[in-house]
């Protein structure tokens, strides 16, 4: 049980802007709470190791200007060195047909049968056409779940498809209630007739991870997302003040080297009936003149890399191609601004150790959570819980229709390779988490409460840039 005096001093960090670590409430002093108060760069977690290095810091090095530094920053030449490397996703815009659908699944079939392949249990995996005929026998398959029913025992029945045929498997109520349809999963169990009863259901996920990769300098990334260039609910002290931050001589700001934009970008026109009502600029070209104003502010050391959302001025189909040089013209050829798909792979700092960021927008989010009501309940309360369990299935939208699709030869939605850090948007509210070395980070938003997302009783968390120092991975907010 909290007393009153701890409630109060985690209060005062969530509105800092903290993620307070339940494991610290009881010890947290006064003193722990002021020092954080006075730092311009809040820590993104106050957990026991962020405590003890604060204290450490306090009690060595007792200045005010000292204080505000308990991330541990370099403080020599302020030039960071950046580079980057983008892995993104480009095609040509054609009409597709029903055989692109089916190319598209058969390829993410495959991917996703090699990725869980390499799983003990289901290296033996065979075929649905090869299944053994007589029953009670032990069995392993991989296939895709193409329907899902609870029977009255509160089970799961699910249709199993691979591309050589087809097959029923009951799941017990717990792994049924997760299995997401369209997914390709492994099912370990034993034969019955024409059905596999399973005894283990065996999802891609992140194999264990070794050394986490990181830089041997001292630099940042920056992330956010939903700037909503053009609406009125644009929080433009807000945006002024993230370009004043970034262009002052704050020890932290100097060392930021990159710079995530994971989409919505504008607002954009005429994305759902009486949005013109709700944007201070009406016309799409002046809204992304605004944000090039924006980006144009930024130092121009600083990496931008820009993905699109579902408010930008391209298809709505994922994979959606980068922002085109006819929206963006003052700023599309700078060479630190990267315009990328969504979802893109970008190598960071590649001239040093490189570490992977896959950015995705996000739009899938809800549409995901809501059928499988434990995720639903634990991502509400966390939103990178979402993005722990996307990282688990190895995709970012594994049911058809949770997004508008673009079936291409290849399922780029895949997450074959394995990221460093998963950046998203979409949400308007920071999270930060860390799932088998991956750090995941969801950004804020420089939009307020819209009427929208009121009535949808979405919480936001707008003005807040999430830092992630890549030579430690210490995660940190800025609050603007
Ligand atoms: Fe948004
Ligand atoms: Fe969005």
């Amino acid at each position: 049980m909290q007393s009153a005096t701890q409630q109060k001093l985690v209060e005062t960090l969530i509105d800092e802007g903290c993620l307070v670590d339940r494991n610290v409430i009881k010890e947290l002093q006064h003193s722990d709470v002021k020092t954080i108060q006075q730092l311009s760069v809040k820590p993104m977690v106050v957990d026991t190791e962020f405590l003890s290095q604060l204290r450490q810091q306090s009690h060595n090095h007792d200045t005010a200007e000292q204080k505000q530094q308990p991330v541990r920053v370099r403080e020599t030449d302020h030039s960071v060195a950046t580079s980057v490397e983008i892995q993104e996703y480009r095609s040509k815009e054609e009409k597709k047909s029903a055989d692109d659908f089916a190319q598209y699944f058969q390829d993410r079939y495959e991917r996703m049968k090699h990725i869980l392949r390499q799983r003990q249990d289901l290296k033996e995996a065979v075929s649905l056409t090869h299944m053994p005929d007589n029953q009670k026998e032990d069995v392993a398959i991989i296939a895709m779940v193409s329907e899902k029913t609870k029977t009255r025992s509160g089970k799961y029945m699910l249709q199993m498809e691979d591309p050589t045929g087809m097959t029923k498997a009951l799941v017990d109520e717990e792994n049924g209630e997760k299995i997401a349809l369209d997914e390709v999963i492994g099912i370990v169990g034993q034969t019955g007739n024409d059905i596999v009863f399973a005894n283990e259901i065996l999802w891609p996920d992140i194999p264990f991870q070794g050394e986490k990769a990181t830089t041997t300098d001292d630099v940042y990334a920056a992330f956010f997302a939903d700037t909503h260039f053009g609406s009125i609910y644009q929080l433009t002290k807000k945006v002024r003040k993230c370009v004043e931050w970034l262009q002052s001589n704050d020890p932290i700001a100097q060392r930021i080297g990159y710079l995530f934009v994971s989409g919505d970008v504008v607002d954009g026109v005429g994305k759902y009936p009486g949005q013109e009502q709700t944007l201070s600029l009406t016309d799409i070209y002046q809204q992304y003149s605004a944000f090039e104003e924006f980006i144009n502010a930024v130092p121009e050391n600083i990496q931008i890399i820009v993905a699109p959302g579902d408010h930008d001025a391209v298809r709505m189909g994922e994979p959606q191609p980068p922002i085109p040089k006819e929206f963006v013209p003052d700023t599309h050829n700078l060479t630190n601004v990267h315009y990328t798909s969504n979802p893109a792979q970008v190598k960071i700092h590649v001239h040093d150790n490189p570490v992977r960021v896959l950015q995705y927008h996000g739009y899938s989010y809800h549409r995901h959570i809501d059928p499988i009501p434990s995720l639903r309940k634990k991502a509400q309360e966390k939103h990178t819980e979402a993005m722990k369990d996307l990282l688990v299935r190895r995709h970012l939208a594994p049911t058809y229709g949770t997004i508008q699709m673009y079936p291409e030869q290849q399922d780029h939605l895949l997450i074959e390779q394995i990221p460093d850090i998963f950046a998203m948007g979409h949400l308007h509210a920071a999270d930060y988490g860390v799932y088998k070395g991956i750090s995941m980070v969801c950004s804020s938003t420089f939009q307020g409460e819209t009427p929208f997302i009121e009535r949808m009783g979405n919480v936001i968390d707008p003005g807040k840039l999430v830092l992630l120092n890549l030579r430690t991975r210490t995660p940190a907010t800025k609050l603007l």
